[in-house]
């Protein structure tokens, strides 16, 4: 028989592997219908931390866009809480729900940040992780709320602008993405990973 321990009133076995189920149901009833089109899937985060813990250096990461949290605090609980993780998500209410997650899983090592990345873009780390961030102007369904106007026009216009920060990162650091950053080509990177995971392509991109 399994050891069984009681984790925040719900009862889990010692060793149970990690599922999109089980993460989803510590969310919001609202946020879990939005999970298989709004937050990276477990087995991407399991990909992520397999490649990173063959990095030779990973000094902090940040996910540009981080929804409810889930990349961010379950890489951490796979790292073992050896890495800085910083999640910054331009919704308030998501920032906020981040926050009762970490404490909940107990992962000190990952941040949040209530900030739009294009107007305050986070320089200095060695790699960055988006699942699409700026599509939703682009999608008329599975939006996360109606705050954000759907318009060809600004995907583009904010597309060019991350391209512009990207380009500004310094040589060697790693950009990975499931589902694109929104572009298929990106100015000074080469893509260094390529695979589908998920029903999603899974990208790591190397600044030349
Ligand atoms: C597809 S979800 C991915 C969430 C998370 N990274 C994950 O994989 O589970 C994209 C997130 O990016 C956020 N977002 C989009 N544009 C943003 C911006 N300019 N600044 C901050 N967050 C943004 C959205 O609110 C949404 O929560």
């Amino acid at each position: 028989m399994r050891n069984q321990f009681f984790y925040k009133g719900k009862k889990m076995d010692v060793g149970v592997p990690m599922t999109d189920e089980l993460w989803d149901s510590y969310l919001p009833k609202k946020f879990q219908s939005l999970s298989s089109f709004q937050w990276t899937p477990i087995p991407v985060i399991e990909r992520t931390w397999k490649y990173l813990s063959l990095e030779k250096e990973v000094t902090s990461l940040v996910d540009l866009g981080s929804g409810v949290g889930k990349f961010c605090i379950y890489l951490s609980i796979l790292a073992n809480r050896s890495i800085n993780i910083l999640g910054l998500e331009d919704r308030e209410e998501l920032v906020d729900l981040s926050l009762s997650l970490k404490a909940l899983w107990n992962t000190p090592e990952v941040n949040f940040k209530n900030i739009n990345f294009l107007d305050e873009f986070p320089y200095g780390h060695s790699h960055y992780y988006c699942f699409n961030p700026l599509y939703e102007t682009m999608k008329g369904s599975h939006s996360i709320d109606s705050t954000k106007i759907k318009s060809a026009n600004q995907f583009l216009k904010d597309l060019e602008i991350l391209k512009r920060k990207l380009y500004q990162l310094n040589s060697g650091t790693k950009l990975i993405t499931f589902h694109g950053f929104g572009g298929s080509f990106l100015a000074g990177f080469r893509i260094v990973l390529k695979e589908e995971i998920a029903c999603g392509e899974f990208l790591v991109w190397e600044r030349e």
